[in-house]
């Protein structure tokens, strides 16, 4: 099994000297190939920063991280920027969809930038739309379709350059009930088709119970890890929540 993602002994301080908060400490975890990982933890634990530091929007102030068997903590701007455009895929919550572009030119936007053939470029935009339910407003502009479409088009836009990881923070956290299961549903079909790679923070019990494997964080620190292995989702479901109780002082949506 090939590893997209280690981290060992991952700290994060911030502020300066005399008034510090220690975000992030000794964190290690490996993500393999193919995997779909939910990280979870009560508010201020951490999630954003680690996903930032993985995202190298963000540095480690330690520890060491491999992407894709790339050392992504000693790489320059020049190289990161290149890095982020081929290898990584970012979901955020707030789509930045381009207002002035259709849906299309928005998610084929990546692409620009590449040398990818027109007709490769057509083929994989009908395969996401397809994948994504969105084929019927390829041709509409952001401010025409509904919030849970935008999310749908965003994810289709982080996925067009087959990005070795794709990155996650709260992508559901904007939707309501059903937009979300759509949305879950197809980040779940995109990983069992394509053996893409997954990590997606979430407050929400029902959205990691699509994972295949969910990392809780407490203070900074891991917490538990809980496979899915065996159980049904409905079964994986009751055990997050078991471990969201067990947390404790957090303030979980779900529970
Ligand atoms: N740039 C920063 N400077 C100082 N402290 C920060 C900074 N970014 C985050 N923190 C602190 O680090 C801690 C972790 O923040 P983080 O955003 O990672 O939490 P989170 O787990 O994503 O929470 P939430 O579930 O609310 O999104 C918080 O206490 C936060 O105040
Ligand atoms: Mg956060």
């Amino acid at each position: 099994m090939k590893t997209i993602l280690q981290a060992n002994n991952v700290n994060k301080i911030f502020g300066a000297k005399g008034n510090q908060y220690t975000a992030l400490q000794s964190i290690s975890l490996s993500i393999n190939e193919g995997e779909f990982v939910g990280i979870m933890g009560p508010s201020g634990a951490g999630k954003s920063t680690l996903l930032n530091i993985f995202s190298t929007i963000d540095t480690p102030t330690s520890g060491k991280i491999t992407i894709d068997g790339e050392n992504i903590v000693a790489m320059n701007e020049e190289k990161l920027s290149d890095f982020r455009r081929n290898k990584l895929g970012f979901i955020f919550q707030d789509y930045n969809l381009l207002d002035t572009l259709t849906v299309k030119e928005n998610i084929v936007l990546p692409l620009a930038l590449s040398k990818v053939p027109a007709a490769e470029i057509e083929k994989r935009v009908q395969e996401i739309a397809d994948t994504f339910g969105i084929r019927q407003i390829l041709d509409k502009y952001p401010y025409h379709i509904s919030g849970g479409q935008k999310q749908r088009a965003a994810a289709s836009r982080a996925i067009v350059t087959h990005p070795s990881l794709i990155l996650a923070d709260e992508p559901t956290g904007a939707l309501d009930s059903k937009s979300a299961a759509s949305l879950l549903e197809s980040l779940s079909k995109l990983n069992q088709a394509n053996q893409s790679t997954i990590l997606m923070v979430t407050h929400d019990a029902y959205a990691a119970s699509y994972c295949q494997r969910v990392i809780f964080i407490k203070d900074g620190q891991l917490f538990q890890e809980l496979p899915q292995e065996g159980l049904t989702r409905k079964e994986f479901f009751g055990r997050i929540l078991e471990v969201l109780a067990s947390l404790g002082g957090g303030h979980h949506d779900a529970v």
